[in-house]
């Protein structure tokens, strides 16, 4: 009874996440117009006429490829999802692509004086998954804004926090994209250090419910910002192109990532470990909330994506751990960092009132 209850909600939740594909979807032009309808009433857009002319191109390509790449027997597979009819450039421009600007070497960033809290580290569990321990919030949607350097430090400060305090606090990404304008730049891109630095400053950063996620920038609500929830004492960068330093941080908190994911394997991963072709020009935030081994003995982390739950893993990516280059997959080494906290947070005033 429990078995087959658990069945029936796995394939509700596979058929809500990805369209179902069958061989001869893609055998000829019409059998592409109707997969092209079934995939707009799957994910419910509706696009005019005009669009859908256009659109309908760039969908029959997308299909190709989702087709092509799920035959070639690699570890992770590709669908269909809501960026299916989008074009690389558009794609490029709203979701990655967003850029995640390098880190000076000028400024006195903590792993400069060569300090790494976990740096003596010895003892790490074979697998670690901060979902597990109650670290780590619901899947969010950056939607159609450069944000994700804005999600990508909430998803850490949220789970330091729960670490520190044992309480769950949903944060505000709003807050980092409306205030924090001093170096980062809202929907077109930032570092996720210079947000730490940003929360740091200015004596924390608020919940998700008092200052909601809107997907654009807006002036600085200064009210809401003044009820801090979570403050954080700085953060400190994870040695550069060392997958070992990044598996003993985030054997201890969850730790903000760059990564490149301007791809087409990342726009429509869907399942599976991800050793997709990447490059290492950065232009994606996003988090590491654990890693493990696959059953066939793949090392993956588990990355927590800022794209709704509809892409990938409900929302996750496992990305392959331990490649030959120092870089990590799709530069997933090479701009590692992650909040302090000793500091208790504010009392909370009532909001609202
Ligand atoms: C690591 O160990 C060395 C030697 O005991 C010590 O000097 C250093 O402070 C430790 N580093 C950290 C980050 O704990």
């Amino acid at each position: 009874m429990g078995r087959a209850f658990l069945f029936a909600a796995f394939l509700v939740a596979v058929a809500f996440s990805s369209l179902p594909l069958v061989g001869d979807d893609i055998a000829s032009e019409e059998k592409l117009l109707d997969l092209y309808e079934r995939w707009q009433s799957h994910h419910g857009v509706s696009r005019s006429v005009d669009e859908k002319r256009i659109r309908f191109d760039v969908f029959k390509e997308n299909a190709n490829y989702v087709f092509a790449s799920n035959k070639k027997g690699k570890p992770y597979k590709l669908s269909l999802n809501k960026f299916g009819d989008m074009a690389r450039e558009e794609f490029k421009r709203t979701y990655a692509g967003t850029r995640i600007r390098r880190r000076s070497t000028l400024r006195g960033s903590a792993s400069l004086k060569g300090y790494f809290l976990y740096k003596n580290v010895t003892d790490v569990t074979p697998t670690v998954d901060w979902r597990q321990k109650g670290a780590v919030t619901a899947i969010k949607d950056q939607g159609k804004c450069g944000s994700c350097w804005a999600f990508s430090t909430v998803v850490s400060v949220e789970g330091i926090n729960q670490i520190r305090t044992n309480e769950l606090i949903s944060l505000s990404e709003q807050q980092l994209v409306d205030c924090d304008t001093n170096t980062n730049k809202g929907c077109d891109g930032g570092m996720m250090d210079d947000a730490f630095d940003f929360i740091e400053r200015n004596g924390g950063i608020t919940t998700e419910e008092n200052y909601p996620y809107v997907a654009r920038q807006e002036q600085c609500k200064v009210k809401r910002e003044r009820s801090p929830a979570v403050v954080i004492d700085g953060y400190e960068d994870v040695p550069v192109n060392d997958e070992d330093a990044l598996l003993r941080a985030v054997a201890n908190q969850p730790v903000s990532v760059a990564i490149e994911a301007i791809g087409q394997d990342f726009q429509f991963y869907s399942e599976g470990v991800f050793t997709g072709s990447c490059g290492t020009e950065l232009d994606h935030g996003v988090a590491i909330v654990g890693y493990g081994t696959s059953k066939d003995g793949m090392k993956y982390w588990i990355v927590k994506n800022s794209w709704g739950p509809e892409w990938g893993e409900e929302g996750y990516v496992r990305m392959q751990r331990g490649i030959s280059a120092s870089e990590g997959l799709c530069g997933i080494a090479m701009e590692a960092s992650y909040p302090l906290k000793t500091s208790p947070n504010p009392v909370q005033k009532k909001l609202h009132l």
